[in-house]
């Protein structure tokens, strides 16, 4: 038995999805921690593209048991709309592929008005969120009145927390944020008509998880954002509002921390960002337009267009420590192709110091400059690579660096979108 957890090393949208995909091959069960449909998760196989959002990327696979979280907010209306599309791509999602925590929190429609109005009103203060309610949902969890998914079963429980959340939230949405209030009749018809289609997929996922270690069955945990968007260990305030570091995979699923056995970063092999924030090595320029483009660098859930910048290591080996990497795959090096010298980030410079770590003020964050560590770039087509001996040794020379500066091994290295573009250099399961 081994179970393995896939974390984002950098803001997001390192390529999780595909590797998780891949992953998936060797694994019984995929399980979702944290995070809600803020993430899109793109997978492509067969030469077909599917993005998921709240379903684990392993959905795809037969026989596979994929299972949402205690530690995810879940959006009713955007996981039954993401079965729908399932099916209609000829996927199935009955209970014995799919289960949803009984202690998972609910996205309700004064979250996401909450959410919009309070970055409307920030102006451009804004962070930049997704705008789908995930934050004001967690803090309804941390004040203790938040809608979990078992309250969907009881009419009469639900009725009486929406009714009470209401008069405190139709307040500051109408007298604080300049808001519309919202009425809770249509909005118990609708979340009681969701029930139906949920219960189904209603469980105790940390019983489930319990019953297939026991028989020994390998669990792969899926990370969602990533470790720098981390609510305590992040670019604060410019973060998302739950843990994707690994630790969060027990916690947020229900089993003990002596289950995690291998954790596996996943780094782009440049840095992008969606959203407000510090962002030391960000290309304004031709380079960081070429990277945007071969990378195809728009958002898998808002479509808004990624930031770009060289690949940044300080942030990668902040990843390496906070959540106890064992080994790296990297993502994207194909996007890298065709430019003649590449740098990455081994350090900042600020009042005159050189540091190698993320400082905690995003002030003296701002004030960083990048040390660059500069090689030359390659020319070839990589995308077809299957081993290392097939890249380039330029290309070989800069995971050559990574490994070197992070302190951490590379296990998989992506050369396309596909599950099929990949180098698997040890298999990390
Ligand atoms: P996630 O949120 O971490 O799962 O990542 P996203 O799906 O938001 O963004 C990654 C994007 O890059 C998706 O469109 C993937 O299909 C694509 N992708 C993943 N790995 C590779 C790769 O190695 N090369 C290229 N060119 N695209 C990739
Ligand atoms: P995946 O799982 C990239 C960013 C938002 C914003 C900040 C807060 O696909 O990697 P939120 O809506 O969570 O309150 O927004 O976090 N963000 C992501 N950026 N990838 C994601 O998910 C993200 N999920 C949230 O853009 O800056
Ligand atoms: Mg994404």
């Amino acid at each position: 038995m081994s179970n393995l957890v896939v974390v984002g090393t950098q803001w997001g949208d390192e390529g999780k999805g595909k590797v998780v995909d891949l992953l998936t091959a060797k694994a019984d069960m995929v399980v979702r921690y944290q995070g809600g449909n803020n993430a899109g998760h793109t997978l492509v196989v067969e030469g077909r593209q599917f993005i998921f959002h709240l379903i684990p990327s392993g959905i795809l696979y037969k026989g596979k048991k994929c299972l949402i979280g205690n530690g995810v907010v879940v959006d009713p209306e955007v996981l039954i709309k993401e079965m729908e599309n399932l099916k209609k791509a000829g996927i199935a999602v009955d209970s014995k592929r799919l289960s949803l925590s009984e202690r998972a929190h609910i996205i309700m429609p004064y979250h996401r008005a909450i959410d919009i109005a309070r970055e409307a009103a920030k102006g451009r203060d804004k962070i930049g969120t997704t705008g789908r309610g995930i934050g004001p949902c967690y803090e309804d969890k941390v004040a203790r009145c938040g809608v979990r998914t078992i309250d969907l079963t009881d009419p009469e429980v639900l009725g009486e927390k929406v009714r009470a959340n209401l008069k405190e939230k139709n307040f500051y949405l109408s007298k604080f944020l300049g808001a519309e209030p919202l009425d809770p009749a249509p909005i118990l018809e609708q979340y009681l008509a969701m029930a139906e289609t949920l219960k189904p997929f209603i469980s105790d996922v940390s019983l489930e998880l319990d019953g297939a270690l026991k028989k020994g069955g390998n669990v792969l945990f899926e990370g969602a954002q990533g470790t720098h968007l981390d609510i305590d260990h992040g670019t604060y305030p410019f973060v998302t509002s739950s843990n994707p570091v690994a630790a969060n995979a027990a916690i947020g699923t229900g089993i003990g921390p002596n289950q995690l056995h291998h954790i596996l970063g996943i780094v782009k092999a440049y840095t992008t960002r969606v959203g407000a924030g510090p962002f030391v090595t960000e290309l304004d320029d031709e380079t960081g337009n070429y990277i945007q483009d071969r990378g195809k660098e728009f958002g898998a859930t808002t479509g808004r267009r990624r930031r770009c910048g060289w690949l940044d290591l300080v942030v990668v080996h902040d990843s390496a420590r906070l959540n106890g990497l064992n080994s790296l795959a990297i993502t994207k090096l194909d996007v890298l192709t065709g430019l003649e010298r590449l740098k990455v980030c081994v350090g900042y410079t600020v009042e005159g110091e050189t540091i190698n770590y993320r400082p905690s003020s995003m002030k003296r964050m701002g004030g960083c400059k990048p040390v660059y560590q500069e090689m030359p770039g390659w020319q070839e087509d990589i995308s077809k690579a299957r081993t290392v001996d097939q890249l380039p040794k330029n290309a070989r020379d800069y995971i050559k660096v990574i490994e070197d500066k992070t302190g951490i091994p590379v296990s998989i290295i992506s050369v396309g979108p596909g599950r099929e573009d990949t180098i698997v250099v040890k298999e990390p399961f």
